[in-house]
Parts: structure tokens; C-alpha cells; sequence
């Protein structure tokens, strides 16, 4: 069976690129993200072609995986990075990103973190604030830096199908600047001379299953630039929808990459794709702790949780869960639930699987994206590990997390 050009069985084992997971496991034990590094180069290199004809610059969004060897190996390729916090930046920069390849945005940057992106000399702002456009600028000035390029972020006012906590586009939505702000904005720009208003910027939204509203919105964000000439780039965000079940089928980005040719001719065109690139790549590794039949229900109790992977628990979200082994034969209605004392710690809502056993290993698929970078030290459980596969070879990229960890900021 083959869930991607990464992951398949072989020989009942489960295996990503040429590495049997359970050698994985051997070492390294559960709970473990493990990722693979030549799926992500393969989504980066799709997307690349799919979005030639504008030859969009792709940004990577950090929020959606921050483990420095991804950040390297998308940097090796030839991405750059959307960026939400001084965090974020300070990660694309130890990863050997290019200041200038950064994309700073956020709805409440700090001033010290305007600062830390400026003395940095990161590509772009992403503009959410009238109050942010004032610390730009004076901070520019006081630095003595080339005018900030700048970008300001459009609230469409359109809303996206997808689940309500990943829509950002419609006007109730904290995010943005709507369109008559963004235009007394640009009616007194010669207010901030240390900023470049040569952007806009818009993002209405996460795992995006249709591009209608997509493409509603950049009718109104070309609407509203006509009139600014001086705006040149588009950066439309991030959004690309991926297959989180195994029967599902999402849209190919094929009819937005021509939409986007055919509209954004003579513009220069970013995106800051995040799921798309690396939700596919990865997986999280757990072991069955217990089996409990009870009330006509069997619970498979592992030791993930929605500390290690929030989504569950969050969004509702569905992630596959597959045995390590393959076991052909009879399923069982099971709830995959983890550890941790919340009733919202179910991984897994009757789910079809083989019967487990204490011992067994599964692996939850598809959590390459906001997993990690979601985790949390909930329960006082240690961090996950994290292994990178690189075709014939794998390494821990960041090691366990200990007890000690857990102190390491109290007195
Ligand atoms: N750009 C902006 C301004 C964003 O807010 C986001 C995601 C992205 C780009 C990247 O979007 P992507 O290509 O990954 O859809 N934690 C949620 C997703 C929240 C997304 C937040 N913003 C999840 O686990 O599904």
C-alpha cells in the first residue's frame, strides 16, 4: 500500500523513503515525529512548477513547521519564509535563511520584534496595524535603515469555507486592514517617509478545499491597487488544501496557478504556503499503551496525545492512523485516544483498525504541518523527538525532550 511517494508499506513494514520505520523506533522510541525530507523538496518543487507562469516567489510558513533541518533543506531549494514572531525569524535565520528572503507578519508584532526585523534587514513587513505602520517608521528612522518594504494586508471581506478557527478573510475576522483603511492608508503615505508601500498582502485562510473565494478576493484586492501603481508585489498568502483521509481528493492548485497567471500579469507574486509543503512528509510514531473494552466501546490507549498533536483535539481534525506492521483481516471500531486527563484527547473517532495490542506501534498520518510546532508541555509530558529522513539515511534532528527540560526555567 502507497500513501505517498515517501511513505508506503513494504513487506507489512511501514516505511518512509528507504528506512523501516521500526529501526526508527528501535532507538529512538514513542511518541516521535519523523519527516521526510525527500517529500518535502518533492511538494516544494510541485508547487514551484505549479505557479511558474507568475513565477511566484514561494515563502514558507514557519508556523506550520519550525525543525531546522526542514527550514534548511527548503532553504537549499530555493525558498524563503513567512514569518509571525521574533521566534520565527530568529529560526529562519540560524537555518541560514537570507534576511532579505524573509517575510515578517502577524496581527500584533511587538516593537522589539519590529526592531529585531528591520536591524535584520528581513525582505518585507506584512502590515495588519496603523499603529505598526508608526513604529516602522520611526524605528527605520532610528536605526538610520533603506526605507521598509512593506505590504499591507487586505481584509477582503470575503469568507472561506474551511473551519471556522482557519478563516481569516471575512470582516469579523481580527485579521487584515479593510479595503477603505488600506485606502486613507495610501492617501498619506508621505506621513511615513522611512516605508516602501510597494505591497499587499492578503491570507483569508487555512486548508482551503475551493478556490472560489480565493479568487472573489483578488478580484477586490486588484480592484483596490488599480489605483496605486507604486503596488507592484501580491502575496497571496498561504492556504493550500491537502488530503488529510486516504478516500479524499483535494482540488490540484492547477485552476488557481492559471487564474493567477492569467490576473497577475506584470506583478510581482508571493505565496507563503505551509500545510502543502510539509503535512505529508511527516508522521507521528506511538505506541499502544493499553486496550480497555467497555461500554461497547474499545479504547487504544497511546502515548501521543494532544500534547504531542493539538489538532484533534482543536479543530476536530482527522489524521489516519495506520499500524506499523500491516495486519491484513478483521477491523475493529476503535477510539484512539491518548494519556492526557481531557475527554478532548481523542486522536482517533471510530476509527477501522486491526485489533491492537499493548506493545503495537501506529503512526499518525499526515502531521507534518501545525503538529510539532503546536506541541505543548500539557501534563508535564517532555516534547516529542524529531527524526528527518533523507532517502537511505535518518537522524534525531531534535532530540527528546527530558524532566530536566521541564525545569530548565525554574528557579
Ligand atoms: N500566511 C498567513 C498569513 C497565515 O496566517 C498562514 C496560516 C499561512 C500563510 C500558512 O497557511 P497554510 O498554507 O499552512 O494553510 N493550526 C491550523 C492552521 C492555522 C493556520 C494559520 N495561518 C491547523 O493545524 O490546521
Amino acid at each position: 500500500m502507497v500513501f505517498n511517494s515517501s511513505i508506503r508499506y513494504l513487506d507489512e513494514g511501514l516505511r518512509v523513503d528507504n528506512v523501516d520505520i521500526e529501526a526508527i523506533l528501535r532507538e529512538v522510541g514513542t511518541p516521535t515525529y519523523v519527516y521526510s525530507l525527500r517529500r518535502i523538496r518533492e511538494n516544494f518543487h510541485r508547487l514551484k512548477s505549479a505557479f511558474a507562469a507568475t513565477n511566484a516567489g514561494i515563502h514558507f510558513s514557519v508556523k506550520a513547521n519550525g525543525n531546522l533541518d526542514i527550514l534548511r533543506v527548503l532553504g537549499d531549494v530555493g525558498a524563503g519564509f513567512d514569518c509571525v514572531s521574533g521566534g520565527e525569524i530568529f529560526r529562519a535565520l540560524k537555518s541560514c535563511a537570507k534576511a532579505a528572503d524573509i517575510v515578517f507578519a502577524g496581527v500584533g508584532k511587538t516593537r522589539p520584534e519590529i526592531a529585531y526585523a528591520i536591524t535584520s534587514g528581513v525582505g518585507w513587513i506584512n502590515v495588519e496595524n496603523l499603529g505598526e505602520l508608526h513604529h516602522i517608521d520611526t524605528i527605520a528612522a532610528e536605526v538610520d535603515a533603506e526605507p521598509v518594504r512593506v505590504a499591507l494586508r487586505l481584509n477582503p471581506e470575503v469568507t472561506a469555507k474551511t473551519h471556522p478557527y482557519m478563516a481569516t478573510g471575512h470582516g469579523a475576522a481580527k485579521f487584515g486592514l479593510t479595503v477603505d483603511v488600506i485606502r486613507a492608508v495610501f492617501s498619506r503615505q508621505e506621513r511615513y517617509p522611512h516605508i516602501d508601500f510597494a505591497g499587499i498582502h492578503m491570507h483569508i485562510g487555512s486548508q482551503l478545499g475551493d478556490t472560489d473565494a480565493t479568487l472573489t478576493a483578488l478580484g477586490k484586492l486588484l480592484a483596490l491597487i488599480e489605483d496605486y501603481p507604486r503596488v507592484k508585489t501580491i502575496n497571496l498568502g498561504g492556504g493550500l488544501p491537502v488530503a488529510y483521509r486516504f478516500d479524499e481528493t483535494i482540488p490540484r492548485p492547477d485552476r488557481l496557478a492559471e487564474e493567477l497567471a492569467r490576473r497577475l500579469r506584470g506583478y510581482n507574486v508571493l505565496l507563503e504556503p505551509g500545510r502543502s509543503i510539509v503535512a505529508d512528509a511527516g508522521l507521528l510514531l506511538a505506541e499502544v499503551l493499553y486496550v480497555k473494552r467497555q461500554a461497547g466501546q474499545t479504547f487504544v490507549v497511546v502515548d501521543a496525545s494532544m500534547a504531542e498533536l493539538l489538532r484533534p483535539a482543536l479543530y476536530g481534525a482527522h489524521h489516519e492512523v495506520l499500524p506499523i506492521r500491516h495486519i491484513e483481516g478483521e477491523t475493529v471500531t476503535t477510539q484512539v485516544v491518548g494519556p492526557v486527563c481531557e475527554s478532548a484527547d481523542l486522536l482517533g473517532r471510530d476509527r477501522q483498525l486491526p485489533p491492537l495490542n499493548q506493545g503495537d506501534k501506529v503512526a499518525l498520518m499526515t502531521a507534518g504541518a501545525y503538529g510539532m510546532t503546536m506541541a505543548s508541555n500539557y501534563n508535564a509530558r517532555p516534547r516529542p523527538a524529531e527524526v528527518v529522513v533523507d532517502g537511505d539515511r535518518w537522524w534525531v534532528s531534535r532530540r527528546r525532550e527530558t524532566f530536566d527540560d521541564l525545569l530548565r526555567f525554574e528557579n
